[in-house]
């Protein structure tokens, strides 16, 4: 299937457009099954569509009481740290909605890597009891530079893991820890959303939007849901080098 391209003028549009694609496939997910698991990007990409979504003509469209918030990734640092996704999540969306505290599922970044590891996966088992993988009901990823997403980078052993759902992943770009949903978590969720934007994209989107290719170094191009909607938001800048071909809705 054709991964669903739309590109929007700005990060600001785009960031509306991703409050309200999420606010739309979380609602359907709470219609459908009466709560939503929802897996969080961090970077700087979705720190707009975070505010969007804070601000009360969104947030007053989801009864958040019922939606189940995580991570696809976390660096190895304090909750309070300036690099913590987690701190990017709550100060920008999740301390100004109305969601319990024991919903906000955070990977543990002060910890041991693998400890961390260790207790979030098994938070995720508790959340999606005895089945093989877990089924997001939505994840939404950035895309790196290189071409990884989540904390899967290219070269990285957490690119190989085809057992677990959470990995502990060495980043020798970084020579720094991280924790990491695996791609088969990934491409098993019901709904994947890239959120893309800027001029410095432009080069890795057209490479990450080449067809899907399980063995490709970069993540980006792994990342394809094996019973779910892919769907990539891109601004303008972003979008720059893409032929119209891609793109199938403005
Ligand atoms: C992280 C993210 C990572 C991010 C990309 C893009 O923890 O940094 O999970 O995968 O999405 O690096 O980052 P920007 O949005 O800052 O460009």
């Amino acid at each position: 299937m054709n991964d669903r391209v739309s590109r929007y003028p700005d990060s600001e549009a785009l960031a509306q457009a991703a409050a309200e694609l999420f606010i739309e496939l979380v609602n359907d997910a709470i219609a459908e099954r009466g709560q939503c698991h929802v897996a969080l990007a961090g970077g700087a990409t979705p720190r707009a569509t975070y505010a969007a979504l804070a601000r009360e003509t969104c947030a007053a469209r989801v009864d958040w009481s019922r939606v189940q918030v995580y991570w696809g990734d976390e660096r190895c640092v304090p909750p309070n740290s300036l690099d913590s996704d987690f701190r990017l999540a709550w100060e920008t969306l999740l301390a100004h909605v109305p969601i319990p505290a024991e919903h906000v599922h955070r990977m543990r970044g002060e910890l041991e890597p693998r400890a961390a590891m260790e207790e979030y996966d098994a938070l995720l088992h508790q959340a999606f009891p005895g089945v093989s993988w877990p089924r997001f009901d939505l994840i939404l990823l950035g895309l790196g530079t290189d071409g990884h997403t989540a904390s899967l980078f290219p070269g990285t052993a957490a690119l190989a893991e085809t057992e677990r759902w959470v990995a502990a992943n060495f980043v020798p770009q970084l020579d720094a820890w991280r924790l990491t949903l695996t791609l088969p978590a990934i491409n098993h969720a019901a709904n994947i959303l890239f959120l893309v934007s800027g001029a410095r994209k432009a080069e890795i989107l057209r490479e990450a939007l080449r067809p899907a290719d399980h063995s490709a170094p970069l993540a980006a191009r792994r990342v394809h849901p094996i019973h779910g909607t892919l769907r990539w938001l891109v601004d303008a800048e972003a979008a720059a080098l893409l032929g119209t071909g891609y793109i199938n809705e403005e």
